[in-house]
């Protein structure tokens, strides 16, 4: 099969397209014939070598985190898919390689595809939709009528959390620049900041819940918009001592995570303010959920720009480029 392959980590490192093996698909696993493929910064950063530590992938590797494609064979103990599905997923880390033309997915990590949806629209939603409901149905357990602020609501993330957010009942404010200020209030957004002409810590005050999805300054800054008893969610970093426990991580890498988080684990605890970070995973039944708001209507996909596959490396350039409006998403078939 045709495959984007990296070979050697390196900054902007072109992926190469090659011929591959198709993965060998285990028992728990279907195989999705891959019709479209949803590109993330986690498959830069991982390029990059960013996530060396916490992802120690041996190369080559194929990357690509979202797939939206057609079940074309089952594994043995596979109960809840057949041939002929279609279905979409973020395939559990590890077990990634979605720009590629077939790959191997858990069946606990798939759902059906949301019925109103292209594939291109449903392969951008798995890996920005469970990042949003892990950190604010999960991480936050976000209520009616409480605050939410999340930050860059034109991103893939924002588009999507700021959906769900509005769905849970919460008030939402967000942060983008003026070209995108129609597009976060049509998603819902209640109040809108913009980052390049205003300072967010002088427009909100008292939130409950910040979904962080930028610098370390940023994170800083947002423990100023938090009550006592607020949550600070970060999806951007650093890592939190829980993070290196639920991966299993080496001394080593538990003591770096450790430093890394201890400024702002202190600061928000003298602030009474709860600081985590969260690294979504894969999860079908999250996804199902999602699938079900989607179907009714509740939530829509925001698709900036599709690629062809043989474009998979411009794809990531252009995510990497920083501007997009939601989704860049890659067409494989
Ligand atoms: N930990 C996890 O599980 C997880 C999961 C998903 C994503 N992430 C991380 O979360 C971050 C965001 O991901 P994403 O996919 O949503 O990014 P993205 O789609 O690339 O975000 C692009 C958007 O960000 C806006 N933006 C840029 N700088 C901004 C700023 N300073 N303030 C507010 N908005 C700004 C841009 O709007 P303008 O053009 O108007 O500037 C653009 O619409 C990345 O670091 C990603 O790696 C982590």
């Amino acid at each position: 099969m045709k495959a984007f392959v990296l070979d050697r980590y390196g900054k902007q490192r072109a992926l190469r397209l090659a011929d591959m093996p198709i993965p060998e698909l285990r028992d728990d696993e279907v195989l999705v014939e891959v019709h479209a493929a949803g590109v993330n910064l986690l498959d830069s950063k991982i390029r990059d070598g960013e996530f060396k530590l916490i992802l120690p992938y041996h190369l080559p590797l194929i990357l690509g985190h979202d797939v939206a494609g057609v079940v074309v064979k089952v594994g043995s103990r596979v109960r809840q898919f057949k041939l002929g599905d279609e279905v979409y997923a973020r395939p559990d880390d590890f077990r990634i390689g979605t720009f590629a033309e077939f790959v191997p997915v858990k069946e606990a990590s798939v759902a059906l595809k949301p019925k109103g949806l292209t594939v291109e629209e449903a392969a951008s939603i798995p890996l920005v939709a469970l990042t949003a409901w892990q950190a604010l149905v999960e991480k936050a357990n976000l209520k009616k009528g409480q605050r939410v602020f999340i930050q860059a609501g034109s991103g893939g993330v924002g588009t999507f959390a700021i959906q769900l957010a509005k769905h849970l009942g919460a008030t939402v404010a967000t942060t983008t620049s003026a070209t995108n200020v129609a597009l976060v209030k049509s998603l819902g957004a209640d109040v809108v900041v913009d980052y390049k002409t205003q300072d967010f810590r002088e427009v909100l005050r008292d939130y409950d819940v910040v979904l962080n999805s930028q610098d370390g300054k940023t994170l800083e800054k947002s423990l100023r918009v938090l009550k006592r008893g607020g949550k600070l969610i970060s999806i951007s970093g650093p890592p939190d001592p829980e993070f290196a426990v639920e991966i299993g991580a080496s001394g080593f890498v538990k003591l770096v995570v450790r430093l890394l988080s201890a400024g702002i684990r202190r600061k928000a605890k003298s602030r009474g303010i709860s600081y985590s970070f969260l690294f979504m995973k894969a999860n079908g039944s999250q996804l199902q959920e999602i699938t079900r708001l989607i179907d009714a209507g509740v939530i829509r996909p925001v698709l900036d720009r599709v690629f062809p596959f043989e474009s998979t490396n411009e794809a990531m350039h252009y995510l990497e480029a920083g501007r997009a409006k939601g989704k860049v998403v890659v067409k494989v078939k």
